[in-house]
C-alpha cells in the first residue's frame, strides 16, 4: 500500500507501514483527510475525471481519458431513467476511474509489479493503466473468467493466473504471491477516490438525484457515489443526498442478506451460479459502510433473480444499449422499485465483452 496523502484505518491507527494493503487491525486505509470540495477549482477545459484534481489527494497520474461519460434519459419495462454511460470507460468498465487514481499512486511509490484479484474488468482495467505506467502487472481472476477480459489482460502485455474455487479463494492466491505489490483495488482508498468523481459529474450534469441504483459486489462504485455526494453535501454545495439502492443477484447477495436480518455487517455467503459475473462478492471489504449508507439514505437493496437480470440484459440491449449481464442487474432492480424518472443508474461494464450472453437471450 502506498500513497502521497496520509493514511488512517477506521479505528484510527496511522498508515506508517506504507507497503501493506491493510492496516494490522485488518481494516482498509483511508486518507485521513481528503480536500474539501470547491466548485471553483473545478478544471473546467478538462473533459476527463481530472477535472476535478484539486479535490483528490492524489496528482495526476496515469490517464487514459476515464471520465467524462454522458448521462442519457433511458425508458424501459423496468421504468424510466437516467443512464450514466460507465462502460464508455477506456477499457469498458467503470473500474477505470479508480484504476487512473491508485496506479498513479502506486507509480509515485516505484512499484515493479503489481499484482491484483479480479473478477475480469478490474484486471483489465489495471492492465491497461499498469502498461500506460510503465509497471509489470499480474491478475489472479477465477475460473470461468470471461474469454474477453482475459484477452483484454494479455493483449496489453499482463500475465493472468486463473484460479479455481470462491472469489475470496482468489484473492488470497493472489496475496501469497511473494513477488509483487498487492494492489487489489477493493482495499485502495485511491481507488475509491476515483469513484467519488462519478458523483461530481452526475451532480454537474442533472444536480442531485432523488435516487441511485447501483449494483454492488465489493461496493466500490456505491460508495464511491456515496462519498461523492457527501463531499457536496459536507461542502454545503447541495441540500441532501440521493437515496442510495444497492443492487445484488440474488445467487451472491451478502448485503441483502444482511439488511433484511437488520445487521450492520454482512455474513459471509455461499454463491450460485449467475450470469452477473462481477458480482461474486461473498463479504465485501466495506460491506459495514455499505449497509450504513443504505440505511443513511433511506435507501434500500434489492437481490435479483437470473430470469430478471437476462430479461433487463434484453431489453437495455433492444434500446441499443450493449452492456454486460453485470450491468444489467441495477435495471433488473429499478424494474422492483418505485423511484421515478429522476433516478440515475450506472451501467458500468460493456457488452462488448459478453455478447454471447445475449446471444442466449
Ligand atoms: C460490470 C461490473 N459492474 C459492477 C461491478 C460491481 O462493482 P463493485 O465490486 O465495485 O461493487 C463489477 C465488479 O467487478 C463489474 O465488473
Ligand atoms: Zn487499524
Amino acid at each position: 500500500m502506498t500513497a502521497t496523502a496520509p493514511l488512517r484505518c477506521a479505528d484510527g491507527h496511522p498508515g506508517h507501514e506504507r507497503l501493506d494493503w491493510r492496516c494490522r487491525c485488518g481494516r482498509p486505509w483511508e486518507y485521513d483527510a481528503l480536500p474539501v470540495f470547491d466548485a471553483a477549482a473545478i478544471e473546467t477545459s478538462t473533459w476527463s475525471m481530472w477535472r476535478y484534481a484539486a479535490m483528490l489527494p492524489m496528482p495526476v497520474g496515469v490517464t487514459l481519458g476515464e471520465g467524462g461519460t454522458p448521462l442519457v434519459d433511458v425508458e424501459l419495462p423496468e421504468g424510466r431513467f437516467r443512464a450514466k454511460l460507465e462502460f464508455l470507460a477506456p477499457t469498458g468498465s467503470y473500474k477505470d476511474r479508480g484504476t487512473a487514481a491508485y496506479v498513479g499512486e502506486m507509480r509515485v511509490a516505484g512499484a515493479g509489479l503489481a499484482v491484483a484479484d479480479s473478477s475480469g474488468n478490474a484486471g483489465a482495467s489495471l492492465a491497461a493503466y499498469t502498461a500506460a505506467a510503465g509497471v509489470k502487472a499480474r491478475i489472479y481472476v477465477p475460473e470461468g473468467t470471461s474469454a474477453v477480459k482475459l484477452g483484454q489482460i494479455s493483449a496489453v502485455g499482463a500475465e493472468f493466473v486463473t484460479v479455481a474455487g470462491s472469489r475470496s479463494e482468489v484473492g488470497e492466491a493472489c496475496r501469497r504471491d511473494p513477488a509483487g505489490i498487492y494492489s487489489g483495488h477493493s482495499w485502495h482508498p485511491a481507488y475509491l477516490c476515483g469513484q467519488l468523481t462519478c458523483a461530481w459529474e452526475i451532480w454537474e450534469q442533472c444536480g442531485v438525484p432523488t435516487a441511485i441504483v447501483c449494483p454492488v459486489g465489493q461496493g466500490g462504485l456505491f460508495l464511491g457515489l456515496a462519498r461523492g455526494f457527501a463531499a457536496l453535501l459536507a461542502a454545503g454545495i447541495v441540500g441532501r443526498v440521493p437515496r442510495m439502492f444497492a443492487a445484488q443477484a440474488s445467487a451472491c447477495a451478502p448485503v441483502a442478506a444482511a439488511f433484511s436480518a437488520g445487521r450492520s455487517d454482512p455474513e459471509p455467503v455461499s454463491p450460485r451460479p449467475s450470469v452477473a459475473e462481477g458480482l461474486r462478492t461473498v463479504a465485501p471489504v466495506r460491506g459495514a459502510e455499505v449497509l450504513a449508507v443504505i440505511r443513511a439514505t433511506n435507501g434500500g437493496v434489492v437481490a435479483v433473480d437470473e430470469p430478471a437480470i437476462e430479461a433487463a440484459h434484453r431489453h437495455l440491449a433492444d434500446a441499443g444499449l450493449l452492456v454486460e449481464p453485470t450491468s444489467a442487474v441495477a435495471v433488473a432492480a429499478l424494474g422492483c422499485l418505485r423511484l421515478g424518472e429522476d433516478t440515475v443508474v450506472p451501467l458500468t461494464g460493456s457488452g462488448l465483452k459478453a455478447l454471447a450472453a445475449l446471444a442466449d437471450c
